[in-house]
């Protein structure tokens, strides 16, 4: 048994698509989220500048007693896990990647696409994870500067929104892919939309459950899980905590509020 916290963290609201799949699986744990709002977008940092900003922030939840530490944001993990396992040899990681795998054993066409930041899109992991799961496939490659912009301005259901995927989404849809793996943590949040521009024939994946399973996984290897029966969620940004707050409990539907200021 372990009551301390789960931590997460992304660069603003995406990783509470994860934080969402992660409490509906375990309602007994209490969980820290850190969104690095100051800091959005990830897509566009250095691999630098993202192992910097990640290694503060692990140290935050560290401070805040977590006993493992979520990187609910692609751009982070593909970058940045590596860097962070080795810094931080004393608490487990759980990343999210582009679901590859899923997608070239999904396939029935052998087109697949994956819709990223461009930091994702153009990253020797995702590279690497084409090369290894998918290399008899087509793969649609897609970054999409702006997207996580919109999610975060609370702008996910609006038309300029729907204009930007249209546009992300043509080659794809010209492609012929039948499956598309959602590269961002923040794109759950837009699946409707996408699921609507796509069609009935594509098939949309979101890591957001897999990582919630791993993370169960993890805490029963370690003998780990926590047994609240009121378990505590706490938001922190490094952005405004009232846009934050305003911004995650629409697209949640659910209260967050005290949000807290931290500076890295
Ligand atoms: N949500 C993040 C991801 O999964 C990054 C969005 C961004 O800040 O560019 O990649």
């Amino acid at each position: 048994m372990d009551d301390r916290p789960i931590g997460f963290f992304d660069s603003g609201v995406g990783g509470l698509t994860i934080w969402r799949a992660t409490r509906k699986l375990l309602p007994q744990e209490s969980l820290v989220f850190l969104a690095d709002s100051g800091h959005v977008p990830y897509g566009e940092k250095s691999p630098e500048e993202l192992h910097d900003l990640t290694s503060r922030i692990v140290r935050f939840l560290l401070a805040q007693d977590v006993k493992l530490v979520v990187v609910a944001c692609n751009t982070a993990t593909v970058h940045c896990i590596g860097h962070l396992r080795e810094t931080f040899p004393q608490i487990p990681f759980v990343g999210v990647v582009p679901v590859v795998k899923t997608l070239a054993q999904r396939t029935r066409t052998g087109t697949i696409a994956v819709l990223s930041t461009p930091a994702t899109a153009g990253s020797p992991y995702l590279a690497g994870l084409v090369e290894e799961f998918a290399p008899d496939k087509r793969v649609i490659n897609v970054g999409c500067d702006g997207l996580e912009d919109l999610v975060e301005a609370g702008q996910a259901r609006t038309s300029r929104t729907t204009a930007l995927l249209e546009r992300y989404l043509a080659p794809v849809l010209q492609s012929g892919a039948d499956v598309v793996g959602l590269g961002c943590t923040h794109y759950p949040f837009l699946r409707r939309r996408i699921k609507r521009i796509l069609g009935p024939r594509v098939r949309v994946y979101d890591p957001s459950r897999p990582v919630a399973r791993r993370v169960r996984q993890l805490l029963r290897e370690g003998d780990t899980f926590a047994a609240h029966e009121k378990p505590s969620y706490r938001f922190y940004t490094t952005g405004d905590p009232a846009q934050f707050a305003a911004v995650a409990s629409k697209l949640l539907r659910f209260p967050v509020r005290d949000v807290g200021y931290v500076e890295l």
